[in-house]
């Protein structure tokens, strides 16, 4: 099972570029406060922070190959082909990386991408954590600036349009977390 050290290892290993590295800290960060505030709003919620935390510092190890809309894709690969311990675990951390862009990628839309055929949604607490936390860093001239989950969904909808499967997307999965935090 890979601990955050080892994951930190496998971005220096890989030559992740100081931007990369805090960018992923960041996320990591603000990973661990949202459980902290989903623990506390919804007792007995069920959360692997170990795998959310390592799955944060590892969501975009693809852009040690690509800066591409493949990074998760790639990510998914670079992580599969890791000669550790726990496959099971490792599929995990594969699919944080492959569904953690925007709210994720219908299948439609990663067709049009040029993605290789899938769906790219994420499906599991974990795998919706990191996106939604991703979503809200910002990378201000190679520094992370942590904006409100809103920023994201006008950044997508100016980008996209409203109508956009990846506007649709972001809106949902902050729904998702606006109702668990009660805001
Ligand atoms: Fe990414």
């Amino acid at each position: 099972m890979l601990d955050d050290e080892d994951a930190r290892e496998l971005l220096k290993s890989l030559k992740a570029p100081k931007e990369l590295v805090d960018h992923c800290e960041t996320v990591r960060d603000v990973c661990m406060e949202v459980i902290e505030l989903l623990k506390e709003r919804n007792p007995g919620i069920k959360i692997n922070k170990r795998l959310v935390s390592v799955g944060a510092l590892l969501h975009d190890i693809g852009r040690t190959k690509t800066q591409g809309i493949e990074h998760g894709v790639v990510g998914g690969q670079i992580i599969r082909g890791l000669n550790v311990t726990g496959s099971r675990e490792l599929e995990k951390i594969a699919r944080i990386c492959e569904r953690h862009i925007g709210g994720g990628i219908t299948r439609e839309e990663a067709k049009r991408l040029g993605l290789p055929p899938g769906e790219y949604i994420p499906r599991t607490i974990e795998e919706k954590l990191v996106a939604y936390c991703d979503n809200m860093v910002d990378d201000v001239k190679g520094s992370p600036v942590v904006r409100d989950p809103t920023w994201a969904v006008v950044e997508y909808e100016k980008r996209h349009g409203k109508n956009s499967d990846a506007a649709r997307m972001v809106r949902d999965l902050n729904q998702f977390f606006e109702k668990l935090l009660g805001g």
